[in-house]
């Protein structure tokens, strides 16, 4: 019997039957980018942290690598599998165990998937604020594992910032359980921080506490169009200044962005495609008629001083929810393959000129490339799609697309990675954005932690 036999039947006689599968039962295993079938040695779902821990305890033993997966989201490959790999998947893992409304706290484990969570608390009329387009499929582990960010950012922060306590396991099946339930806990080091983005390469998380919010009353929508990108910047201003602290998400659209996504193959267009810079913003507040008021305010100011050059404003949650398809509802520039996705932050003062400089060098590189830009600016973050339409022959496609982006990305001190972290798709950038020292305490960290390397290798390192 083979080692890998071995930790197969022990962890065979652990699961109950339907929480260890194999061979072409994996088939349903694919990711969001990729509808490919999982190949590996086998995907287990355990139903408990305890579970959790006696899965990795064995696999420890064989010296078994695993990886894990939550809603198989993420943009740079990080739980895609490897033959030689066992998939420990969070989707049994799925119970919302306690709404503190008086705390303001959720406890939560880690594979339930976000919009679950999102609609338990607002039954509580409570908020949990981290959003982002994959909400029907990405899951709390999947988000405390990436440090998600989304398009709440500006006012909630990343999802570090909302987490307040977390269980997790060790490589070896040590459990690790820091459930603090507190804003205020200052007793030596944070640990969960360390495994916040740590992309499973340090632990596998399986119960957090999460911070909650009270519901807001009332919502402002608008979607803009701007001629200039210095117009973008300065409505931003004004709406932080004169929202109140309301503003909730500030999403920008370069025009070739809405072009790819609305007209004959995509979403109906509320408005001309033609203009330079569409922005969706929206305001969340408590008291209905006066956030109603500020927000019409703001919008006849910025439209008396000539800034917007068109806007659209729902009038109901159907069009509201339309507008926002058009932000989060991508699919149809994914195809044909190849294209890539970037994202980048960089200060937002440099981020037209950065745009323009990536642009000028895509055409040069190939003069048919397709770049589809977009971004959370207000968290200094922007997405680029690119479909370089090089033809078959070339090779190194990504990665002379990837030296594009990065080049000048530098000189602003920009990062390769804003929140989707770094995989197996970033690795060899990350001394881009990360120096030898750092990257140096990181190894430390892991070996530390997962002296074997068994937890997602080869990933992030
Ligand atoms: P997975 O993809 O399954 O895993 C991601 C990583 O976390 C892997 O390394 C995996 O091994 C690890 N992992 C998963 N669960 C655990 C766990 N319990 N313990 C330890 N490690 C774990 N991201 C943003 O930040 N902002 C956005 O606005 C955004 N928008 C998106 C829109 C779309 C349409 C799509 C498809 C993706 C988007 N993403 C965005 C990326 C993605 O949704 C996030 O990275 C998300 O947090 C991943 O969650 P997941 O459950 O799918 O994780
Ligand atoms: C978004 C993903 C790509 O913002 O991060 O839609
Ligand atoms: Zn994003």
């Amino acid at each position: 019997m083979t080692k890998t036999d071995e930790c197969l039947a022990k962890l065979s006689k652990l699961l109950s039957a339907g929480s260890i599968v194999h061979g072409d039962e994996l088939d349903r295993v694919t990711s969001y980018w990729d509808s490919a079938p999982a190949r590996a040695v086998a995907m287990v779902s355990p139903r408990s942290t305890e579970e959790v821990s006696e899965v990795l305890r064995i696999c420890f033993e064989h010296g078994q690598q695993i990886v894990t997966q939550g809603g198989m989201t993420n943009c740079v490959k990080s739980a895609d599998p490897l033959p030689e790999e066992i998939i420990l998947s969070t989707e049994k893992l799925k119970r919302i165990e306690v709404i503190d409304t008086v705390g303001g706290t959720v406890t939560v484990e880690a594979g339930v998937v976000l919009q679950t969570l999102q609609e338990a608390c607002l039954e509580k009329d409570m908020v949990f604020p981290l959003d982002l387009g994959a909400r029907g499929s990405c899951t709390i582990g999947g988000n405390v594992a990436t440090n998600a960010g989304g398009i709440n950012v500006l006012r909630y922060g990343m999802m570090r910032n909302l987490v307040l306590g977390m269980e997790v396991v060790l490589a070896d099946g040590t459990i690790l359980s820091s459930m603090n339930q507190m804003l205020k806990n200052n007793t030596a080091y944070d640990l969960k921080q360390l495994f916040i983005g740590s992309e499973g390469t340090l632990g596998i998380v399986t119960r957090v506490v999460l911070r909650l919010f009270p519901k807001p009353l009332s919502c402002q929508t608008a979607l803009l169009a701007m001629d200039t990108f210095n117009d973008v910047i300065d409505t931003l201003k004004k709406a932080q200044r004169e929202l109140g602290g309301t503003l909730s998400a500030y999403e920008v659209m370069w025009g070739n962005y809405v072009r790819g996504v609305t007209g004959e193959t995509g979403h109906a267009a509320p408005m001309s495609r033609d203009f330079p810079f569409y922005v969706l913003i929206e305001a969340e507040g408590s008291d209905p008629t006066s956030d109603d008021e500020r927000f019409q305010r703001l919008l006849e100011s910025i439209y008396e001083s000539s800034v917007i050059v068109d806007a659209v404003v729902p009038k109901s949650e159907t069009e509201r929810l339309s507008l926002w398809k058009i932000r989060e509802d991508f699919e149809c520039i994914l195809e044909p393959e190849p294209f890539f996705l970037y994202d980048v932050s960089l200060p937002i003062v440099a981020m037209d000129e950065y745009v323009s400089r990536v642009e000028t060098g895509l055409t040069e590189k190939w003069p048919a490339c397709e770049a589809y830009v977009l971004g959370h600016i207000a968290d200094g973050n922007i997405h680029f799609f690119i479909r370089p339409n090089a033809g078959t022959e070339v090779t190194h496609l990504h990665e002379d697309c990837d030296g594009v982006l990065y080049q000048d990305l530098k000189q602003y001190h920009g990062s390769i990675s804003a929140e989707h972290g770094i995989g197996m798709e970033k690795k060899s950038w990350l001394s881009e954005s990360r120096s030898e020292a750092e990257i140096n305490v990181m190894r430390a960290m892991k070996k530390a932690l997962d002296p074997t390397n068994l937890l997602n290798p080869g990933r992030v390192f």
